[in-house]
């Protein structure tokens, strides 16, 4: 008897935290989530006409935002789809969405991955990730991504990378990348699960 009063906590309680989860996940992905990309921009402070590349933009959460905030820029997204980690993830349905947003002309969206990005060395002015990177399987392979949106930035070029873990790793590669004021953001509780971001700088040629 005591045995079976037992199962019905431990179930009670797993259902509970089930449900806690879901309200979780929910409220971010309908309010959180928009606070956090907002917050994760002004970081960047841009004056408008930059070219700013996201790496695994999905459906354009940043990226839209982004090319809201360049009148006169671009905002540049890449990704490879993965339908496991976003329903219905295509290029098609980021520029529908880019499109409803009305920034269809400073958006563009490439096939490709981030640890291979098909980009110049210093085509942009700012990068940025979010919930994207920690994606990539390996250590190692999450470092040849950082290392990627460094070759692919300008000198003087910022970077924002916002993630549910291995930031320590981020801030790490960016360091050894030659990369300045690499600073790690407490944890965010905008978005669930938490998160985190860090922010660097590429040395300027005078710097
Ligand atoms: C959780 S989604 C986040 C999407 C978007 N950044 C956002 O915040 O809504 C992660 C995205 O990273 C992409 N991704 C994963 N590994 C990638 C890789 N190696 N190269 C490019 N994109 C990748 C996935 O396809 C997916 O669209």
């Amino acid at each position: 008897m005591s045995g079976d009063l037992g199962l019905a906590y431990t179930l009670q309680i797993f259902g509970f935290s089930l449900v806690i989860a879901a309200s979780l996940a929910f409220a971010s992905s309908r309010f959180g989530k928009l606070h956090a990309r907002d917050r994760i921009l002004a970081r960047l402070k841009l004056r408008g006409d930059e070219t700013v590349l996201d790496v695994g933009c999905g459906h354009g959460l940043l990226l839209i935002a982004a090319a809201k905030l360049l009148p006169c820029g671009r905002a540049v997204g890449i990704d490879l789809w993965s339908q496991w980690e976003q329903a219905d993830n295509s290029r098609e349905a980021t520029l529908r969405n880019a499109a409803l947003e009305g920034v269809e002309d400073r958006v563009s969206v490439h096939d490709g991955d981030m640890c291979k990005l098909p980009f110049g060395d210093r085509s942009f002015d700012a990068a940025l990730a979010h919930f994207a990177i920690h994606n990539v399987h390996g250590r190692g392979r999450r470092r040849e991504a950082i290392r990627e949106i460094v070759r692919t930035l300008k000198q003087g070029g910022q970077v924002a990378i916002s993630d549910i873990f291995s930031l320590n790793l981020y801030a790490d590669e960016l360091r050894k990348s030659d990369m300045i004021d690499v600073e790690i953001s407490g944890r965010s509780f905008w978005t669930f699960p938490p998160a985190r971001t860090v922010t660097a700088k590429k040395r300027s040629q005078s710097a």
